[in-house]
């Protein structure tokens, strides 16, 4: 039995382009038969930016929601907010005794910060917390505390399982024997090219998205407004250079995305292939938008189900982290 852990980051409400990039393939890994698989929501690395109580909890919601209503089963996959396993903050602090500070300096997401205080006159040390600065530590231990042998993630956390690799080496290196798990990434597909409505990379840093339960008007009126030539209706189109056309093959069955070829070459409306999109994009999203409303509504349900995957988490958290103390010379 392998094991899969991974996190996310509670930052609002994905879009088309997080749901075919990540959402999805996870999902299809969290349900294969023979892995186990661990999925939370990283409340605590958020609150690095997230500081506001009330907005720390919708958001924490917000994602936690978005995963269950897209289908994620909490009974094969252990489901769970970060912070209610405390164990993870005493590894983080055993992880951090083996780890270099200048490995941490390295860090690309504290280097992007203090080189911009930089360029810009600042302090270095500028606007950056202790919580920035660990912030891979702690991603250490979020996987090492479960014994992941897997780690899904996109190719921008790639240093940060390096890191990880790095502190568990030195590690059982020190105690002779296999402390901890030795993780490995799991490199997701590049994504980049699901285009947003300006025809660059969907991206909320360049406010293209789709957001992926908006409300079906809204929906439709958003799509209308991805960006395309001005050629005419009748004029011939090349589907391999159409936004449009790729955001479908996304959505689409493949002989839906045949068919849609077929009509481009012979000719068709903007109007009329963007009505198409929505129509596949809309089929996905009907029911999962509606059970993401639900749990939104009452987010009590949302809380048992974080509340019972904390339990499950915590057991096996406490069985790796009783191997740690031991090893380590605290009391087992
Ligand atoms: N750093 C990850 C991100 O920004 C989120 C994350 C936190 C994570 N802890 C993790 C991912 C552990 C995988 C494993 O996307």
């Amino acid at each position: 039995m392998s094991t899969i852990l991974t996190g996310v980051k509670p930052t609002g409400m994905p879009h088309v382009g997080n749901f075919v990039g990540a959402i999805r393939p996870a999902l299809k890994l969290a349900a294969t038969e023979g892995v186990d698989s661990l999925l939370f929501v990283a409340d605590y690395h958020a609150l690095i930016n997230v500081q506001n109580p009330d907005e720390l909890r919708q958001m924490t919601y917000e994602v936690a929601a978005t995963w269950l209503a897209l289908g994620l089963d909490p009974e094969k996959t252990v489901f769970y907010r970060q912070s209610d396993v405390s164990e993870v903050f005493e590894l983080n602090w055993i992880l951090s005794c083996f780890t270099e500070k200048g490995l941490m300096n390295r860090a690309h997401a504290y280097k992007a910060r203090s080189d911009e205080n930089q360029q810009k006159g600042r302090s270095p040390d500028e606007g950056i917390s202790m919580g920035l600065y660990g912030y891979p530590v702690l991603m250490a231990a979020d996987i090492v505390l479960y014994d992941a042998d897997k780690v899904p993630v996109g190719a921008d956390q790639l240093q940060h399982l390096e890191i990880a690799r790095d502190i568990v080496q030195r590690i059982n290196h020190n105690y002779g024997k296999e402390v901890l798990k030795t993780p490995e990434a799991m490199i997701q597909k590049e994504t980049a090219t699901i285009p947003g409505l300006d025809g660059r990379k969907m991206s909320k840093s360049y406010q293209n998205t789709i957001p992926l339960f908006l409300e079906s008007k809204k929906l439709r009126k958003l799509i209308m407004k991805i960006k395309t030539d001005s050629s005419p209706p009748e004029a011939p189109k090349n589907p391999d250079e159409s936004d449009v056309f790729g955001l479908y093959s996304h959505f689409a069955t493949p002989e839906e995305v045949d068919a849609l070829r077929v009509r481009y070459q012979t000719g068709i409306g903007w109007g009329e292939a963007k009505q198409a999109l929505y129509e596949v994009i809309e089929r996905s999203v009907e029911k999962p938008r509606e059970k993401y409303l639900s749990l939104m509504a009452d987010t009590d349900q949302i809380e048992a189900v974080l509340v019972e995957g904390a339990e499950r988490a915590r057991e096996i958290a406490q069985g790796v982290l009783r191997r740690v103390r031991e090893a380590i010379g605290a009391r087992s």
